[in-house]
């Protein structure tokens, strides 16, 4: 068993160590209470719970927490897909509800995988979804400020059960004084991806993200028989040909975790029940 995740991106010029202190104990508690869950559970049921934790830690870009957008609105996307079914469901853009990555886990089981906008609020009400503001203090003053990177980042999960599946999910409140509409790479195969061989979670700057098909094309590359580590190399390589900002986490089926970024450093950790590594 083998889980890694993700919280984003920290930056050493515009955050402090005591902020770089407290993803990493955060990181640190989440990823050891999700691996004790996937004791029990599968990649899929893991993922989820992971999501959530993070999710709901004012101090990521996701769910609690998450950046407004030029209208002054918070707007939440997230996705999830796992390998046993190779099922990819999600959400984009839907507003006032805690833990969207619940919202794609009810769409596993409708006719339409993923939904956006109005049709995903109404349909997160049909489902009985509480009305809830993720809007924090310091989101707000960000806002004010007109701050777009202060939060760069969003939040994800790989990991790979005891029966050999794979499973991922990935959220985002965006990336920030984002135009209404803009559609994130969170919810899309470029930022979200797995099969019976490999899974991706990405984070960074979305439009560079679904550009590179950063998620796609590494799961790809490591079917076509790349080990992780080339597959994420050459993805990491094209992504300079278009100077993009991005990092990504990933599993094989060998149990094998990879994370690489273009620019310093992306917050996340991994643990395979013995070693535990968390970004520094
Ligand atoms: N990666 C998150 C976003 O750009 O929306």
């Amino acid at each position: 068993m083998k889980i890694i995740i993700h919280g984003g991106f920290f930056s050493e010029s515009s955050q402090s160590d005591e902020v770089k202190k407290q993803k990493q104990d955060s990181l640190k508690n989440i990823i050891k209470k999700s691996y004790e869950f996937l004791m029990s559970h599968d990649s899929m049921e893991t993922v989820i719970y992971a999501v959530k934790l993070l999710e709901d830690d004012p101090l990521f870009n996701a769910g609690i927490g998450s950046q407004i957008q030029r209208d002054g609105k918070i707007r939440l996307s997230a996705s999830l897909m796992d390998s046993e079914k190779n099922k990819f469901s999600g959400v984009i853009n839907v507003e006032d509800i805690k833990n969207p990555i619940l919202l794609a886990q009810y769409l596993r089981d409708e006719e339409d995988n993923v939904l956006s906008g109005e049709g995903a609020i109404s349909y997160a009400k049909n489902k009985g979804f509480d009305y809830y503001s993720s809007e924090t203090e310091e989101r707000r003053n960000d806002y004010i400020n007109n701050l777009k990177s202060s939060g760069v980042g969003t939040v994800g999960c790989v990991a790979l059960d005891k029966n050999g599946n794979l499973a991922v999910a990935t959220s985002t409140g965006g990336k920030g004084f984002e135009l209404p509409g803009r559609v994130s790479d969170s919810a899309t195969i470029a930022g979200n991806y797995v099969n019976k061989n490999c899974g991706v979670s990405c984070t960074g700057v979305g439009e560079d993200i679904v550009s590179g098909a950063v998620a796609a094309k590494i799961v790809t590359r490591v079917t076509d028989g790349f080990s992780i580590k080339d597959a994420f190399s050459k993805t990491f390589d094209e992504l300079k040909e278009i100077d993009g900002f991005a990092g990504a986490i990933g599993i094989d089926r060998l149990g094998q975790m990879y994370c690489q970024e273009s620019h310093p450093k992306v917050v996340y950790a991994s643990f395979d029940g013995e070693e535990l590594i968390v970004f520094e």
